[in-house]
């Protein structure tokens, strides 16, 4: 582990879906080595093996828990599980998600819904379970969102939808808790290179001008980029900061 974390999680517990790879793995370490016990969530039970290995090889605290988001009873019961384990929830950071590309009128029902359910719905489901324990302990939430939910982008519509829902989700949770010791937040990721962007479908025959108004100038983000970000956002160091939407896109919503 790198030389500059610091020790912002001790004592605190987070639970943390999307663990078995990309972005959720970077954080479930970073929260570790910063302390946290982490509650590490993933459909993938190997990949998750995995995550909660290197962070108990790492001396860190973590257990997984194996879970299909798209299930509302499962939202619930990942929540409760963090809460049983560890004995409150301080942390929750909503990271599983899907992406891919399409002619918007081709997209089949069961594609769009699969990808609403990901990405907008456990979000949703989760912050319910989470809130009340998240009171308690004066926690917050951080929301991965996408520069996909502040531009509109080509052949990624039901993409874009869902993250603009968790966008607007993290900004009205935000307001109706303003009177109350919780913070609510997102970041907005760009390109980051992880199993989503590397295996990321696109249909062959589309318009590439249209790509390029997202492609960004700077190249791809590490996943550990995203993951100190959400620590720092995470941490109570930020309690200035609630229903903020954070892009970390290496410029790519600048303009
Ligand atoms: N990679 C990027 O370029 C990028 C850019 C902007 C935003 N994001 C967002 O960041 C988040 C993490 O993406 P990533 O790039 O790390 O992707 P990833 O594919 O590397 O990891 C996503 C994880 O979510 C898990 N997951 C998927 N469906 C699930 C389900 N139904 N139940 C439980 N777990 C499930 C997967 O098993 C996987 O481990 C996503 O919300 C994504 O939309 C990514």
């Amino acid at each position: 582990m790198t030389a500059f974390v610091a020790d912002r999680f001790t004592g605190k517990v987070a639970l943390i879906t999307g663990t078995g790879s990309g972005i959720g793995r970077a954080v479930a370490l970073r929260l570790a080595a910063e302390g946290a016990s982490v509650l590490a969530h993933d459909v993938n039970a190997d990949s998750l093996a995995e995550t909660v290995r290197m962070i108990t090889d790492a001396g860190g605290t973590a257990v997984g828990r194996q879970g299909d988001v798209t299930s509302r009873a499962e939202c619930f019961a990942a929540v409760e599980a963090a809460v049983t384990t560890f004995g409150k929830l301080d942390v929750l950071g909503n990271v599983a998600g899907i992406a891919a590309g399409y002619h918007m009128p081709e997209q089949s029902e069961e594609s769009y819904r699969r990808m609403v359910a990901i990405n907008q719905d456990a979000p949703f489901f989760l912050c319910q379970a989470a809130i009340p324990h998240l009171l308690e302990s004066k926690g917050n939430i951080v929301n991965i969102a996408s520069n996909a939910g502040i531009n509109g982008q080509a052949y990624t519509v039901s993409y874009c939808m869902t993250k603009g829902a968790v966008i607007q989700l993290t900004k009205a949770l935000a307001m109706e808790f303003m009177k109350a010791p919780i913070r609510i937040n997102a970041i907005a990721p760009g390109g980051v290179a992880t199993t989503l962007s590397t295996t990321y479908q696109m249909p062959g025959d589309i318009d590439m001008d249209l790509l390029g108004r997202y492609m960004g100038f700077r190249g791809m983000a590490e996943p550990e980029e995203l993951a100190s970000l959400f620590s720092l956002v995470a941490c109570d160091e930020s309690i200035n900061i609630h229903g903020a939407v954070l892009s970390s896109d290496r410029g790519m919503t600048a303009g």
